[in-house]
């Protein structure tokens, strides 16, 4: 575990970082010094105009305030989840009760008017959703989730803003000023050279990533849907505008930022455009200004890139530990999948076995399902084999989760052609472990109760992993595929919506419960949730060492103190213990020498000193 954390009492002058990358960014634009010290201006206004309540947080919190193992999270939709922010302010007690001290709402800023990728095209960065409610609405949430104890996390959109937001209107009627906060390219032959080296994020409902713009004569870069414009980063007016509006919102109130699209900032020809250098020394300098500014707001990285490309988004060389706090660890969970459709806890094993240590006080975020769909590619490179892990194929384990042969998953293929590469899966945990289809089995028990087993299994990890587990919203009532997107013409096209269900509720505090099995796991998630909030070995922060064990299972030990355990093949297996007494939380058993794990079983045990009958 580290030294002592320092407080985060903000410092009197500005972090180092920010002025150093700045100057690496911007440095050769005409008059940067006039401009930085006008920048630093502005930040003294809102270091100025913090409420005094925030500053108390900012004062009274350590740098690794959000380490806890007692820090557990939940993401939902606004209005999917409560309908507006003051139904989710309804909710607290419900959240509250579920052991959640961290809420992830996907993005609540006023949208584009018509579809706007479930929010994430934003048209005002200072603006509520006026469908969700108002400022004062999110101010008020704010306060009420930080006298829960809960964080509330705020997406913050940085790789581009809405056609119709001002900045892009304006850049439409010919403002050369705002049409610099844009890339457009004039030559159709530039646009040509760039696509050859991109990747494509949505190839069937937005191929390329340039959109023509009759107004401006040109090719807008929207590396996602032709209503998203890529904000230019090379302007520095991007970023103090950027930075300004990120720092406002947490003045509100808001303690954490889902840095979106991260890996897609910086734009370099002869490259695919991803994770470049520049792209964190942003990072690095919007960290620096946030440190300086709101010590206690904690910035997450939305980079779903392989686990090489990850560590930099920490902060690397003289800027370790000065990026971002958090980030996905999307290859664990992807990898997770991969075990539960192959029957191989060898895959995730690698992967944990290959996930650096990160600098301190800093922790990956573990999840078990999204909003968005799991995107296989990340795992390409294990997928082909190395080291002693065999190879596997992606497209048999996204197969088996489109129920191809006899798998009873019930997801849907997202973005990938019949015959062409593995792209992504959509659907909820429910759907993807067998549990909707055993619902509907005519004799289900033994189905059912393997479906949820599985379930299980893969949250017990994300619970046990190195990190901060967020709970997906409805998962814990085992919520099925929604498939009434098909219907509506405004999400039709965006297969994503299949997990995307609505919270069914009794009462605010009190969600409707569709069969025993929803009440089943509810309560096992229940009981999970609060055992690793009493196990210090679960800190974000403590180590895990991979253990050997047979393929299909995976075992890695926390604090040397935590063993945890998951079979991911249906048998029973054999599993040999390391040396000492354990004892099983769950079974509360002792144990010794040897467990025998049931199919897709999980279990934690924690070594004790006292001796085995
Ligand atoms: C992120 C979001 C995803 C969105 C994309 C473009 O990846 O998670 O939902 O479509 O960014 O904003």
């Amino acid at each position: 575990m580290p030294d002592t954390p320092m407080s985060l009492i903000p410092p009197a002058l500005p972090p180092h970082l920010l002025e150093t990358q700045l100057r690496r960014l911007y440095g050769h634009s005409e008059g940067f010094d006039a401009w930085f010290l006008a920048l630093l201006a502005r930040l003294r206004d809102l270091q100025a105009l913090r409420p005094s309540t925030l500053r108390a947080l900012d004062a009274q919190r350590r740098a690794d305030w959000f380490c806890d193992q007692r820090m557990v999270g939940y993401c939902a939709y606004v209005d999917r989840f409560g309908g507006t922010l003051r139904g989710v302010a309804e909710r607290v007690p419900y959240l509250q009760s579920l052991g959640v001290r961290y809420l992830h709402l996907l993005p609540f800023t006023r949208p584009r008017a018509g579809d706007n990728d479930g929010g994430f095209a934003v048209a005002d960065y200072d603006d509520v959703d006026p469908t969700l409610g108002n400022v004062d609405d999110l101010v008020a949430l704010c306060a009420r989730l930080r006298d829960a104890g809960i964080s509330l996390c705020s997406d913050f959109v940085l790789n581009h803003c809405a056609e119709d937001h001002a900045w892009a209107r304006a850049a439409r009627a010919g403002d050369p000023h705002y049409r610099a906060y844009f890339h457009v390219m004039e030559d159709a032959a530039d646009v040509a050279d760039w696509e050859t080296r991109l990747r494509q994020v949505f190839p069937h409902t937005a191929p390329g990533n340039f959109t023509h713009c009759e107004a401006m004569q040109g090719w807008v870069w929207t590396t996602f849907y032709p209503y998203q414009w890529d904000l230019n980063w090379s302007n520095r007016e991007v970023f103090a505008e950027m930075l300004f509006a990120l720092l406002r919102a947490a003045n509100r109130g808001v303690e954490a930022f889902r840095l979106d699209s991260t890996g897609f900032l910086w734009k370099r020809r002869g490259t695919d455009c991803m994770n470049q250098a520049e792209t964190h020394w942003i990072l690095q300098a919007l960290r620096a200004a946030v440190q300086w500014v709101a010590p206690a707001v904690i910035l997450k990285a939305e980079a779903i890139v392989p686990m090489r490309e990850l560590p930099p988004y920490f902060g690397e060389g003289e800027a370790r530990g000065q990026e971002c706090h958090l980030a996905y660890h999307s290859s664990l969970m992807t990898a997770g999948w991969s075990a539960l459709a192959l029957g191989r806890g060898d895959i995730p094993a690698a992967v944990l076995h290959h996930t650096p240590a990160l600098p301190a006080n800093a922790g990956w975020i573990q999840y078990v399902r999204c909003h968005d769909d799991i995107g296989w590619p990340v795992l390409a490179a294990e997928s082909s084999g190395s080291g002693r892990l065999r190879p596997f194929a992606l497209a048999a384990v996204a197969a088996h989760f489109h129920g191809v042969g006899d798998s009873d998953a019930e997801g849907e293929p997202f973005q990938t052609a019949p015959t062409g590469e593995v792209h992504g899966s959509n659907g909820m945990t429910a759907a993807l472990c067998g549990l909707s289809r055993a619902r509907r089995t005519p004799d289900r028990q033994t189905a059912l109760r393997c479906a949820e087993t599985r379930f299980l299994l893969m949250y017990a990890l994300a619970l046990a992993a190195p990190g901060l587990p967020v709970i997906y919203m409805g998962d814990e009532i085992a919520l099925d595929n929604d498939h009434s997107y098909r219907s509506d013409p405004a999400r039709a096209h965006e297969g994503r919506w299949l997990h995307r269900p609505l919270m069914a509720w009794q009462s605010p505090s009190q969600p409707q419960l569709a069969d025993a099995s929803a009440s089943r796991i509810q309560t096992e998630l229940r009981t999970w949730i609060n055992l690793r909030q009493s196990l210090p070995a679960l800190r974000l922060d403590a180590s895990c060492t991979v253990i050997d064990a047979p393929t299909a299972v995976l075992a890695f030990l926390r604090e040397n103190s935590l063993l945890a355990i998951f079979n991911f093949s249906k048998q029973m297996v054999a599993m040999a213990l390391p040396q000492g007494t354990w004892r099983d939380l769950r079974a509360d058993a002792l144990l010794h020498s040897s467990l025998p794990l049931e199919g897709y079983a999980a279990h934690w045990l924690q070594r004790t000193s006292e001796t085995p009958p």
